[in-house]
This record gives structure tokens, sequence and C-alpha cells, in this order.
């Protein structure tokens, strides 16, 4: 997929993320359930003297997964071991990483449903008991033995919690769905990055940025950083409704946030299918995309915000999307 500025997956040059990251649960904006159901855990799990229950945390790409399992372990007061699901091939990598476990730890796993199946058996012990099984020597005469584990808690996140085995989910304690933010709390998040970065932003340009920020904050933030650019460069150095317009505009986000790719992919579901219904593989042939991005990335926005509707015979164009791309529904005239 070429580059997209609101393509919400993780990139290289998203070490600016890092900084402006949310150290505690007071500082992550919306998720108030989530927010105090694990305050409550972690509080609990502390006075106890226990690790915290593992934790799932699923939903789209840059809601504040990654994010919210380092606040966790900030707010035990632990250390935190990430890992990756489509690192771990081997099941000697996962070996590894959980024989370096210290007492109290967060194991951070992302995209923990890339695990191959049979290297994830391996967390069913360790997530139960604290043990592991190791097989040592070769064919013919190897033997497993049981290695205990310090109590640790895991946090995976998914974006396709789908995928995942009904074993691995039922051994979370804690399932957490994260959702779509509302404008409001996604231009709280712009202006706290503002503040970070000592750029100051105006409110109305605040807002304008967080309703074309398909409702994500990692969006709403890289938005941000270019239209700062903008500012620098074209403008009076700060963020200015006019400014924000301007850059919007360049950079070809509309009114509701829609880039080259979802306009690609109403266009297509409108123009060669007729509205729908059509099966996803068809239309992702159709606008040259992997069936995995428009399901993680380009689908869920679109299905939230109504201009699409899943049904058991494939996707269908709503109304709202007719009107948005301007076309006139022929189906509805009859
Ligand atoms: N609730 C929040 N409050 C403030 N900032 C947030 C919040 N959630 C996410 N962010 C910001 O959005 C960025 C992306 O979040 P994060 O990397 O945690 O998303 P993610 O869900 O892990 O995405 P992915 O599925 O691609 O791994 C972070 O840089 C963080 O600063
Ligand atoms: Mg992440």
């Amino acid at each position: 997929m070429n580059d997209r500025i609101i393509d919400s997956n993780e990139k290289e040059e998203d070490v600016f993320e890092k900084s402006i990251r949310p150290q505690n649960l007071e500082e992550y904006v919306g998720q108030q359930q989530i927010k105090e159901n694990l305050k409550v855990f972690i509080e609990a799990a502390k006075m106890r003297n226990e690790p915290l229950d593992h934790v799932l945390l699923y939903g789209p790409p840059g809601l504040g997964k990654t994010t919210l399992a380092h606040i966790i372990a900030n707010e035990l007061g632990s250390n935190i071991r990430t890992a990756s699901g489509p690192a771990i091939e081997k099941s000697g990598d996962l070996a590894a990483i959980l024989s370096t476990l210290e007492p109290g730890d967060v194991l951070f796993i992302d995209e923990i449903h890339r695990i191959p199946s049979y290297i994830e058996e391996i967390l069913y012990p360790a997530m139960e008991d604290f043990e592991m099984d190791i097989i040592i020597g070769n064919e013919g005469k190897s033997k497993s033995i049981k290695i205990d584990l310090p109590p640790f808690t895991l946090v995976g996140a998914t974006t396709r919690a789908g995928d995942l085995s009904s074993p691995l989910r039922d051994r979370f304690g804690i399932v957490n769905k994260l959702e779509f933010y509302t404008d409001d709390e996604l231009k709280d998040i712009v202006k706290r990055t503002s503040n970070v970065l000592s750029m100051h932003i105006d409110d109305d340009a605040a807002l304008e940025l967080a309703k074309r920020s398909r409702k994500t904050p990692r969006i709403a933030n890289r938005l941000f950083k270019r239209v700062r650019d903008f500012a620098l460069v074209e403008g009076d150095g700060y963020i200015n409704l006019d400014i924000t317009l301007k850059s919007l505009d360049r950079l070809k986000v509309d009114k509701y946030g829609l880039d080259n790719i979802d306009i690609d992919y109403l266009n297509a579901l409108i123009m060669k299918f007729n509205g729908g219904p059509v099966g996803i593989e068809t239309i992702a042939t159709a606008i040259g995309e992997e069936v995995t991005t428009i399901e993680d990335i380009v689908e869920p926005f679109l299905l939230q915000e109504g201009f699409i509707k899943r049904t058991a015979r494939g996707r269908v164009a709503t109304e709202k999307a007719y009107k948005h791309l301007k076309i006139v529904n022929q189906g509805s005239l009859f």
C-alpha cells in the first residue's frame, strides 16, 4: 500500500508517536469504561500483591492498544517486555521470551493473533499456571521438562479478535474492546499533542482535525504533524482554522476524513458493482489493495460511519455513500 496520511497503521517515522504517548491512565483520553475498570483491577492486584490478570486489548489500528499496554505496566509499577506475534516463528522464540521474565513483569505481545497455533499452546500453561513445558534433547530421546515461571501479566493486542483461538481468548481474565473516539475526545488528544510539542493550535482548528481523523488518535496526531509543517512554512507559525483547512485540502482529506483509498473503494462499489452486494475479494482486486488492508483499515470506519453495510451476500453501499460521492442511486429511483 502506498503512503497514506490517514493510514492508521504504525510506521517507522512514528518514533514521533512514542514522544507523544500518554504515560498514565489520567492522561489517556477517552475509553472511559475501560479506564475505570482497569484502575480498579490494577489497584486490587497491587493490594493483593498479585500480578494483574491477563489483559486482551482489541480494536482497529491506531486506537491506543500499544499505548494502553505501556500505561498498564506503568500503573502497576512493573517492567514491560514487548514481543510481536509475527516475530515469534519458532517455539524457542517464545520460550526464550518467557524464560527471561521477572516476577510481576508485563509481557506485551502485539498482533498476538499471528502466533502460529502450535506455538500458541506454550502460552496456555504459562498463562494459567505460570509453567512452561520445554522439550530437550533430540528426536528419539527427547523429554519434556516443566519450568516454573514467575508470576507475570500477559497483555495481548490484536486488530482481529476473531482470529484468536478460543482456548487463547478464554485465558484472558480482562478483555477490552477499544472503541472509536468522539470528535471531542480527539480534539483533546490534538490539544494535548500540541502542548507536548509546544506548537499552539486554536480550538476550532483542533476540532476540525478531530473531525477528519477517522475517529482515530493516530490519524489525529499524524494530521496535526502535517498541518504543523504547513503552519510553519506557509502560515504564521501557529495553527489556526484557515491554515488547517488549506492543509487538509492539500492533503486530500475530505470533510469526513475519507482519503483516496476510501473514495476508490466507494467508487468501485457503486460504479463497477452497482452498489453491491459484492464480495471483499472482488473489491480488493478492483482497486488494487490487499484484502487485509480493506478489512482492517478501510472498512471498519466506512461501516462505523454508515457508508457501507455488510450483508451475507457482500458489501453494499448506503445512501450516504451515494450522496457523498454525488452519484444518483439508480436503484432507489424504481
Ligand atoms: N486514548 C489516547 N489518548 C491520547 N493519545 C492516544 C490515545 N490512544 C492513542 N493515542 C495516540 O495515538 C497513537 C497511536 O496509538 P497506539 O500506537 O497505541 O495504537 P494501537 O492501537 O497500538 O495501533 P496498532 O493496532 O496499529 O498497533 C499514539 O502515539 C498515542 O499517542
Ligand atoms: Mg500497536
